[in-house]
């Protein structure tokens, strides 16, 4: 016996489109995510182009990334970019304070990343260091990476084997300025970015274009992005920034990846859902000073953060990735889908072995994670319209988590044609999802046998989409979604 549902569409008012951007990633110097993960230096034993690990860059080939933000996170407000250039055995040895303690040799730098983004076709969103750097060191970086003049900085970078300059379309200022990029208050914070923005400069003879980011609020945060929306001088302000992750209850207990109760499946996905309470109080705080949407709301952390993997070093934040973090992928992009007018970009925290990962690696051996798997069905969503839906259906409660059993999000693509995710939040219950279309519809489903299901090195296809079409009930499309599930079709009407 399945629950049914039914999904309505209403297709008179589309949203504003899809940015690709909010497919964005985060890699920052945080253990193995930049070292190991994507970098392993050119006289490695692992396969490798120029230092950087073949199978990691097919992967995320593969997945299109648009945007990847780097070098951090709280790594950003303690990196001095000039330790990241020329030479690598002259490059100094520092301490990353934030992440293990462990020696940072800055051999992945600025031209490793902006060439690493240039690899797998990704716009690089550098963030600077507002935090303990000044703002003449924040622009002689963007000077260094952009100029095409003979400047000390130009001349310095070809010098270093790049001629032609680095296209930097997004540039940080700063980050978490209220915590580890400095523990300002908000307006002080506020103050700081239109001081460091101004020196963060293009050459608007020839066009060119950056869009700077405020270092903006944590959670639920409000008087921040207040104080960032009232102080801050939007000539200089293209976008504020929200972090939002998701624990099992709170900051103080993360849960675990793996090997949860069905108290803490529930727990974590009305946590992910979260999300859309946060964004919506932000953004009526940006319409109230910002009626003409000047300013974007980039979503620059996002994704689950649960305790690290047993014996795992410490400050690496390392953790599985199973079926249920999926889930929260895909509920957390329906939502991004939901505010198109505000929500510009998302980079989801991080990209390979770090917190919500796409990729994990061991030594040689690379997985993909189910996270990886549903980024790379969302693609279609990818430039489309979005077309606010609705389910009439039912909640399950598990302890005192009360959830819908489906999320759904439906767009009309560039070609023209539907584009649904059907997202089953029920551990248990399958559901018959009915619709009011007629057509045919196929394309993937996620979904496994156990709500912890995850690919291991020995086992990486253990999760893995298979394809997915509907039934067709009186000429109307129905989709049958089993438990722990989420699923993206293309729909012929
Ligand atoms: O992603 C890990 C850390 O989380 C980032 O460095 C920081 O910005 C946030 O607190």
């Amino acid at each position: 016996f399945a629950q049914t549902a039914t999904v309505s569409i209403d297709a008179d008012n589309p949203g504003d489109t899809i940015e690709p951007e909010i497919y964005g990633h985060f890699a920052e110097h945080l253990g193995r995510s930049i070292y190991e993960g994507i970098w392993v230096g050119e006289d490695s034993d692992i396969p490798n182009t120029d230092g950087f690990r073949n199978d990691v860059l097919s992967a995320l080939q593969e997945l299109e990334v648009p945007v990847i933000r780097w070098p951090g996170g709280c790594f950003a407000d303690e990196y001095d970019w000039r330790d990241g250039i020329g030479p690598r055995e002259d490059r100094p040895r520092r301490i990353n304070t934030h992440w293990g303690w462990v020696i940072e040799d800055n051999a992945f730098g600025t031209h490793e990343f902006l060439n690493f983004s240039e690899m797998i076709g990704a716009d690089p969103y550098v963030a600077g260091n507002m935090g303990s750097g000044s703002p003449r060191e924040m622009s002689r970086w963007f000077e260094y990476m952009t100029t095409d003049m003979d400047s000390t900085m130009g001349l310095l970078r070809a010098e270093n084997g790049r001629e032609e300059p680095w296209d930097v379309p997004y540039f940080g200022v700063g980050n978490e300025s209220w915590g580890c990029g400095g523990n300002m208050l908000p307006e002080y914070s506020a103050q700081e970015h239109n001081r460091y923005a101004t020196f963060i400069d293009t050459d608007w003879t020839k066009g060119q274009e950056v869009k700077r980011v405020a270092t903006g609020a944590n959670i639920d945060d409000y008087a921040f992005t207040e104080a960032l929306m009232e102080l801050g001088r939007y000539n200089l302000m293209d976008a504020i920034s929200l972090h939002y992750y998701t624990f099992t209850t709170a900051w103080e207990d993360k849960g675990d990846a793996i090997g949860f109760s069905d108290e803490d499946w529930a727990s974590v996905l009305k946590n992910s859902l979260r999300m859309s309470e946060l964004i919506d109080k932000h953004t009526d705080i940006m319409d109230e000073y910002d009626p003409d949407n000047r300013v974007d709301l980039y979503v620059d952390e996002w994704g689950t953060w649960y305790n690290s993997t047993e014996g795992s070093p410490a400050g690496f934040l390392e953790q599985q990735n199973s079926i249920r973090d999926a889930l929260v992928g895909g509920l957390t992009l329906n939502i991004f889908h939901r505010n198109t007018d505000r929500v510009k970009m998302a980079n989801i925290a991080q990209m390979v072995n770090v917190l919500q990962a796409s990729i994990l690696t061991d030594g040689e051996r690379m997985l993909r994670t189910p996270t990886y798997h549903l980024l790379n069905m969302y693609k279609p969503f990818r430039n489309a319209t979005p077309l606010p839906a609705t389910v009439d259906g039912d909640d399950f409660t598990i302890g005192e988590f009360t959830l819908p059993y489906v999320d759904v999000s439906v767009a009309r693509g560039e070609d023209g044609k539907l584009v649904m995710a059907l997202v089953n939040l029920s551990p248990e219950g399958a559901v018959t999802v009915r619709t009011g279309i007629n057509g045919t519809a196929s394309g993937s489903i996620l979904t496994a046998p156990a709500m912890d299901s995850h690919n291991t090195f020995d086992n990486p296809d253990n999760v893995v989409p298979a394809d997915f079409s509907s039934s067709n009930s009186r000429g109307r499309l129905t989709f049958d979604l089993p438990p722990r599930s989420v699923a993206v079709v293309i729909i012929e009407e």
